[in-house]
Order: C-alpha cells, then structure tokens, then sequence
C-alpha cells in the first residue's frame, strides 16, 4: 500500500493546527502509520531540501523549518501521495483553493503550513529520512487494511 511523508511545519504547530490537520486526513479515510513531534537539526533540514540548494528562497526555509517543533507523519492509503498534494492545496498560498489546507489557513509561501512528498520517490526517500522502519506501524496490524 502506498506511503507518504507529510509534516506540520512550524506555523502551523505554533498556530496549534495539528488536530485540524490530522482530523483531515483521518475523515479521508487515510490511514496514519507514523508519527512524532520534533526538533529538525540543520543538517537533517538540508537533506530534506537538498533539492532546492541555491535556489533564493533556501536558506530562508532551512532557517524557518528548523525554527520550531514540527509534527512529522507518515500516512498510507490507496494514491496517497496525489490524494495529500491535493488537499495541501498549491505551494503558494494565493493560488491554493480554498478548501485545501494551505488555501484555508495561510497566506505566505515561505509559511504554508504543511509539507507532503510530491512523488512515490520522494515519498520512500522521506520517510527514510525521518522514520526508523521500527516507528511504523506494519500494514498487517492495522485493522482497517
Ligand atoms: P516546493 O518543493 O517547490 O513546494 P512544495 O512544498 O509544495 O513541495 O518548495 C518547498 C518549500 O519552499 C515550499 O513549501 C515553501 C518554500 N518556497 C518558498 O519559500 N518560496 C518559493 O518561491 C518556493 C517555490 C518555495
Ligand atoms: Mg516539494
């Protein structure tokens, strides 16, 4: 069953959005199989964004991912990874539609709240990142798989 990575970003931590943003996903009917509340060291921020290096905004979103606790998850279900991107909503805030999470509670690109893969690629190199194997939950112990 496909996986993903979605994070709650700072903002949206210290804005208290995690209930809002979970409570989403699980009305969804997506299963979360991972989760955990957390400090990103720099080094850790760096490799997550290796993709964006030297581009304008880099530095100032290492620097704000790594400003406060984040909320890291792993969620599962059927095209999970398309089903999130499209209720994040577009990267930039003016162009999320209303309804979407970015599109209902934030303005600016540089604090949009929410961070999900964008491919099944960056997905399983993701979730490597930030989960050990043993922190998720295994598809046979999940009751409604
Ligand atoms: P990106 O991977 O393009 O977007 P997404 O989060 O939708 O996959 O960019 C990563 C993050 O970088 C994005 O969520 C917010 C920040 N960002 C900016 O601050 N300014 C920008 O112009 C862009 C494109 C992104
Ligand atoms: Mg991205």
């Amino acid at each position: 069953m496909e996986k993903t990575f979605l994070m709650i970003k700072p903002d949206g931590v210290q804005r208290q959005l995690i209930g809002e943003i979970v409570n989403r996903f699980e009305r969804k009917g997506l299963q979360l199989v991972g989760a955990k509340l957390m400090s990103i060291p720099t080094n850790l921020a760096e490799q997550h964004y290796g993709e964006h290096k030297g581009k304008p905004f880099y530095d100032e979103l290492v620097s704000f991912i790594t400003s406060g606790p984040v909320f890291a998850m792993v969620w599962q279900g059927e095209n999970v990874v398309e089903l999130t991107r499209k209720m994040m909503g577009k990267t930039n805030p003016k162009d999320a539609e209303p309804g979407t999470i970015r599109g209902d509670y934030s303005t600016q690109v540089s604090q949009n709240i929410i961070h999900g893969s964008d491919s099944l690629e960056s997905a399983e190199r993701e979730i490597a990142l930030f989960f050990n194997q043993n922190e998720l939950i295994k598809s046979e112990n999940l009751i409604n798989s």
